[in-house]
């Protein structure tokens, strides 16, 4: 096959990030989008309606500028002492989930909670409010390896205190989150990254360290990447896809202490096109990318397609003022 038409994708993880940057992250990761989920991991956080609303238009006044028609959905960070209040006030104000970062786990988690009984009082009112939790599911006291698989327990205790919580675990990166996501309830899904579908911790650091691939949750084994890719192109509607693009600033990706984050925006369907053709998954992408994640959200879809077509590019070193995940090399798709 050498072009492939799907319905517009969506994207239910992104950074846009906030200040100079804001514009062209915004358009990068919204162009050919149908519908993207912002994180709030800003600074200040989102935590208040004002905040998220203001976030909001700052980014819809990109769209509206560049003429890009993508749906932006916002997301309200959970952190200890926010209160009921806040939560419903930025569920009103049209966020669609709240973002549980455990403190200290990535870029600006500082604030999050220890422990899920920190914020009990906001998970409870999410539960009641019919609100969606978005997981960043790292243990930050573990070895790196082994974060995610060390907050399985916390995942298990959430799930039973609060019944009726939906749940999302982000960016799965392991053949046991996969397992565990497969095992629980039909109300808990999971995001799956571009990048944890096409690398593992070897492109990160054999033959010498490629920060732009340096992320949380770190990138695994290839028997991880298996386990996901075979959830990826499943079409089972508990996986779907939300790329994690976590653009920082070239610069600060070249000097100690590199930051977290793999901007993937530029790449992530070419990223994912090849790895569904070499699975022989291709007639799954769109299911994936565009069917599976509006579907457990509850969002409409619209009936307006992308093609993507053969023809090798070469990835530049820098795009956007960032440091792109498959700079310099050669990718086999693109979107026309
Ligand atoms: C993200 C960022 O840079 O904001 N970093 C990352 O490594 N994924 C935060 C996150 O989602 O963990
Ligand atoms: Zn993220």
């Amino acid at each position: 096959m050498t072009e492939l038409t799907i319905k517009q994708p969506s994207d239910f993880h992104v950074h846009l990030r906030q200040g100079d940057e804001l514009e062209a992250y915004t358009v990068q990761t919204a162009k050919h989008f149908e519908n993207i989920l912002v994180m709030p991991n800003t600074k200040p956080p989102i935590t208040t309606a004002e905040r998220l609303t203001a976030y909001h238009n700052a980014i819809q006044a990109i769209l509206v500028k560049h003429a890009i028609d993508c749906r932006i959905f916002m997301a309200f960070k959970l952190v200890p002492g926010m209160g009921e209040r806040a939560v419903l006030d930025c569920i009103r104000a049209g966020a669609l989930i709240g973002k549980y970062y455990p403190s200290g786990s990535t870029t600006n988690a500082e604030d999050g909670p220890t422990h899920p009984s920190d914020i009990k009082e906001e998970l409870r009112t999410l539960e009641q409010a019919q609100g969606i939790l978005s997981i960043h599911a790292e243990s930050p006291t573990s070895p790196e390896f082994l974060k995610e698989r060390d907050f399985l327990s916390t995942i298990e205790y959430i799930l039973e205190r609060y019944p009726k919580l939906r749940i999302v675990i982000e960016h799965l990166s392991t053949a046991g989150t996969v397992d565990a996501v497969l095992g629980w309830p039909d109300r808990v899904a999971g995001t799956i990254t571009a990048h944890h579908l096409r690398y593992t911790v070897d492109d990160l650091l054999t033959d010498g360290i490629d920060s732009s691939l340096y992320c949380k949750p770190i990138l695994k084994t290839e028997h991880d990447r298996k386990a996901l890719i075979s959830a990826a192109i499943s079409g089972n509607p508990k996986f779907f896809f939300g790329s994690d693009s976590a653009p920082h600033p070239f610069e600060k990706k070249h000097i100690f202490p590199v930051p977290a984050g793999a901007y993937t925006a530029p790449v992530r369907l070419s990223l994912l096109a090849e790895v569904f053709e070499e699975n022989d998954a291709l007639h799954m992408l769109e299911y994936f990318t565009s069917t599976a994640g509006t579907a457990w959200y509850g969002i409409s879809s619209s009936n307006s397609y992308i093609t993507l077509i053969k023809k090798p590019w070469k990835v530049p070193d820098c795009i956007d003022g960032a440091f792109p995940v498959a700079h310099g090399r050669t990718l086999q798709w693109q979107i026309v």
